[in-house]
């Protein structure tokens, strides 16, 4: 497998609305949309819609809208082996849609909260064979951990935001978060406030990931990488000087766990797009991500990749139903 996602599996409940209601207030909404979502299963049909060999490890519900989103991930060329049933409701997302086309989401985790350590063990070397494991914060933390600590290389979408053990951070490459979700880890890290991306990166980096991500929605996404003999901009980052290549700036860092001072952070551009609705475009550039980054491009070539998918899925409705196939970046 190039990638194996280890996650959340979501029905999504839409509505549009032009404002949301205040505490106890009531408005009028759109008639409701439900659309396949869940963190985990964008991610592996973004990747699977683009040419990927992906298979999903996740938990669904005995309710009506279980059997459903299986099906429909078959569909969309997802392995779905390793999705059990457990009794009871599935994991339900409840969106709101604003004009600007930004969302609200409150998930329900139904099934997904029944994914555990064991069910990663008994996926037997699913998760350890892959290339890429990609992961996200809808299941519980422990099998988050499980899977982390099996895969080869696992690519971590900190999303929902939660403060996450050291152990898992050091396993993340990369951390992929968005601004808020980094200005959270960066407030629970107690890490002195910056608001400006790239000085964010950095201070991710030193939190001790291998590698981070934020994505910038239009603006587009920055990668921080610790600086190595045969990275670009090596000696540039290791003086503290911004290197020569466009796009790239070079930064002091503290020399945390024992690496090499300095990280060489990557601004990635994103292409311009109207946003109609951006509910899972942060999956999509995940499950873009890892499938790059399991084809071997480094991280700012599958960065870019990735912001050009994320991009694409914000300009129709839902997560999933908004993905583009190869052929139509
Ligand atoms: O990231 C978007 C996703 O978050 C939605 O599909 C919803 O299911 C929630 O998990
Ligand atoms: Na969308």
């Amino acid at each position: 497998m190039d990638v194996v996602v280890v996650g959340s599996v979501n029905a999504d409940l839409v509505v549009r609305v032009g404002r949301r209601p205040a505490p106890g207030e009531t408005v009028m909404g759109s008639d409701l949309d439900t659309f396949p979502g869940g963190k985990g299963a964008n991610q592996a049909v973004a990747a699977a819609r683009l040419g990927a060999d992906v298979a999903l490890l996740a938990r669904t519900g005995t309710d009506q809208y279980g059997a459903r989103l299986v099906a429909g991930l078959a569909a969309e060329g997802v392995g779905v082996e390793h999705v059990m049933e457990t009794e009871g409701a599935s994991g339900v997302a409840l969106i709101t849609v604003d004009a600007e086309g930004d969302n609200s989401i409150i998930v329900s985790p139904g099934a997904n909260a029944r994914l555990t350590p064991a069910d990663v063990a008994a996926a037997g070397d699913l998760v350890s064979g892959a290339a890429v494991v990609s992961l996200m914060l809808e299941i519980p933390l422990d099998t988050v951990m499980a899977a982390a600590r099996a895969a080869r290389r696992a690519v971590l979408n900190a999303s929902p935001p939660r403060e996450l053990p050291g152990e898992l951070l050091a396993l993340a490459d990369p951390l992929v978060v968005n601004e808020h979700e980094a200005a959270f880890l960066l407030g629970a890290a107690s890490a002195a406030p910056v608001s400006e991306p790239a000085g964010m990166a950095r201070a991710l980096l030193a939190l001790g990931p291998r590698s981070v991500v934020i994505t910038l929605g239009a603006d587009g996404a920055v990668v921080a990488e610790p600086p190595t003999a045969g990275s670009p901009g090596f000696a540039d980052a290791a003086a503290g000087v911004p290197a020569a290549a466009p796009g790239r700036v070079a930064a002091q860092g503290d020399g945390a766990l024992g690496r090499p001072a300095g990280a060489v952070v990557t601004m990635v551009p994103s292409p311009v797009v109207d946003a109609v609705d951006t509910t899972g475009a942060g999956d999509a550039f995940t499950g873009a991500l890892a499938w790059r980054l399991a084809l071997g491009d480094n991280l700012p070539e599958a960065a870019g990749f990735a912001a050009e998918v994320g991009a694409a899925a914000v300009r129709k409705e839902g997560a999933q139903s908004s993905y583009p196939r190869g052929e139509e970046l």
